[in-house]
């Protein structure tokens, strides 16, 4: 897979580089290109921001460098596959919440781009624009306001990435984890290791029984619990 980011903090990617992605781009699965949108600034400021129209507080990203930084994500593509738009993701807090679902389509896209807003947003003719020639996602991690794309596209990159075939060592640790369909979307239960007793507290005794029927289905019990308590709308 190939990811493209494009962002005023570069230096944000930096940890790409360590653990499993960092793995991944070392043996040849992932190729991770990050730009620096003031490359496509032409003033001697290197402006990227303007104040908005209709006025309000903040500066809103202009949208000349983000066409040409576009572009020249389109033209390093070269042709792509007839009907297949390279797709787009723009984080923003009023994007489409960001699932395990979205993840799981994502790991299978040849291409993915990330358009890393700050300020107050980007300019909306850019999406405009956008849609015309890539699949644009605008994408939300939760209800809360981060300072730009940056954290969000570093969170998505890790979920998607570590589901592309070879990330992982063991790819039947992604089966029964959290928001997995095998689980029915449930929350993961509690998992315990040795020692049986540590500080007063000992491993339920179920799982230490061997009895693989009975261990399931404490499991199961667990996540229903605490998906009920934590997320009563998982269970409808
Ligand atoms: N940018 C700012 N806040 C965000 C959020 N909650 N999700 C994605 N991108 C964002």
């Amino acid at each position: 897979m190939r990811i493209d980011i494009i962002s005023i903090f570069p230096d944000y990617f930096a940890p790409l580089q360590l653990s499993l992605i960092g793995k991944a781009i070392e043996d040849g699965l992932l190729d991770v290109h990050v730009h620096d949108l003031r490359d496509w600034t032409h003033d001697r400021h290197r402006t990227v921001d303007d104040t908005p129209y209709g006025g309000g507080a903040g500066m809103v990203m202009k949208p000349e460098p983000w066409g040409e930084a576009l572009d020249a994500l389109l033209n390093s593509y070269g042709p792509v596959d007839d009907g297949h738009r390279p797709v787009l993701l723009m984080p923003s807090p009023s994007g489409r919440l960001f699932t395990q679902d979205l993840a799981i389509e994502l790991a299978d896209e040849p291409q993915i781009a990330f358009v890393c807003g700050r300020y107050e947003g980007i300019d909306h003719r850019v999406v405009e624009w956008a849609r015309q020639r890539f699949d644009v996602t605008e994408v939300s991690l939760g209800d809360y306001v981060l300072n730009g794309g940056e954290v969000a596209a570093l969170a998505i990159i890790e979920s998607v990435v570590r589901l592309i075939p070879g990330v992982i060592g063991n790819p039947l640790s992604l089966v029964e984890e959290s928001h997995s369909a095998a689980t029915d979307h449930l929350l993961e239960y509690p998992v315990f290791t040795k020692p049986a007793s540590w500080r007063g507290f000992d491993v339920p005794e179920v799982l230490l029984s061997g009895h693989h029927g009975r261990i399931a289905q404490w499991r199961h019990e667990q996540s229903v619990e605490i998906t009920s308590q934590r997320r009563p709308d998982l269970l409808s």
